[in-house]
């Protein structure tokens, strides 16, 4: 089995055919989903909200991330695995950011890393990209600034926030990105990035004219009964099925109906007699 490549992407554009990206966080899922043939896989931040209940990326550390990425990295056999940075782990300085990386991809076994910014981070783009590291930008909402946009919104309405967008863009893919992630850009400015670019655009929440779209896979599974980011689609109702069976279990396990004989493992009971001294408990 052929491990995808950044240059496999970048051949999928050239081709026209689009890019799937899921995000995974665990061995099972990562497992499923390269099975089912997606070739990216990101280890994205959003971790710290669909798996570690935070009401916000900030509170990721980057060991949280390098456990996770290890896990998926153990699942998925096929798929280029992409790590996100968490916040922080990439601005104090362009060291900072080159050492961080570096774990997700030895300790972690991520095949590329993301990161958010434009121009202020194509120094560290370059270096990464210098020292063999693949780096996926990313652009629109990014939501390790939530605090200071104030929650998700759609960036780039205005022409000059779009003019600075696009220029971001350019500059990351000439530092040597090898794709861009574009989340909540309108459609648009999300069509007219993506064919100025050579590099592969991914949206979500950035309409159908990127190269690709990435999901978070709790999203699409909906693991969250109550709240469906307006970008997404629920595929099935796994929260649904979870409740329901943890009735179920719980009313099995309260009857007595489970476990039987044929989850249960016997012996002779007569190599128990005497065990206990008469009078015992
Ligand atoms: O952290 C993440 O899952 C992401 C995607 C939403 C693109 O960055």
């Amino acid at each position: 089995m052929t491990r995808v490549t950044p240059g496999h992407l970048r051949q999928m554009k050239e081709r026209g055919e689009k890019i799937a990206m899921l995000t995974a966080y665990d061995y099972p899922t990562a497992r499923m989903i390269d099975e089912a043939g997606v070739p990216t896989i990101l280890v994205g931040d959003t971790l710290g909200m669909v798996v570690l209940g935070y009401d916000s990326t900030i509170p990721v550390r980057l060991e949280d991330v390098i456990r996770h990425t290890a896990a998926v990295a153990r699942g998925a056999k096929r798929a280029l695995i992409i790590a996100d940075l968490p916040f922080m782990t990439y601005r104090v300085s362009v060291e900072d950011g080159l050492r961080n990386a570096a774990r997700l991809v030895q300790e972690g076994g991520a095949h590329a890393v993301k990161l958010e910014g434009g121009r202020s981070v194509v120094e560290l783009v370059r270096r990464l990209v210098d020292a063999g590291i693949p780096v996926v930008g990313h652009l629109g909402y990014t939501p390790q600034s939530t605090l200071q946009v104030g929650g998700a919104r759609v960036q780039g309405r205005a022409r000059e926030a779009a003019a600075t967008m696009l220029a971001d863009a350019r500059a990351l893919e000439e530092a040597g990105a090898f794709a861009l992630v574009l989340e909540l850009v309108p459609t648009p400015l999300a069509a007219l990035i993506s064919r100025r670019l050579a590099i592969p655009t991914i949206g979500i929440g950035a309409g159908p004219e990127c190269d690709g779209q990435v999901q978070v896979i709790s999203d699409i599974l909906g693991l969250y009964p109550d709240f469906l980011p307006r970008h997404a689609r629920r595929y099935a109702q796994v929260a649904d099925t979870i409740k329901a069976v943890a009735s179920e279990y719980l009313r099995d396990v309260q009857q007595g109906a489970f476990p039987t004989a044929a989850n249960s493992a016997d012996m002779d009971p007569s190599l128990l007699e005497g065990l206990v001294p008469d009078g015992e408990p």
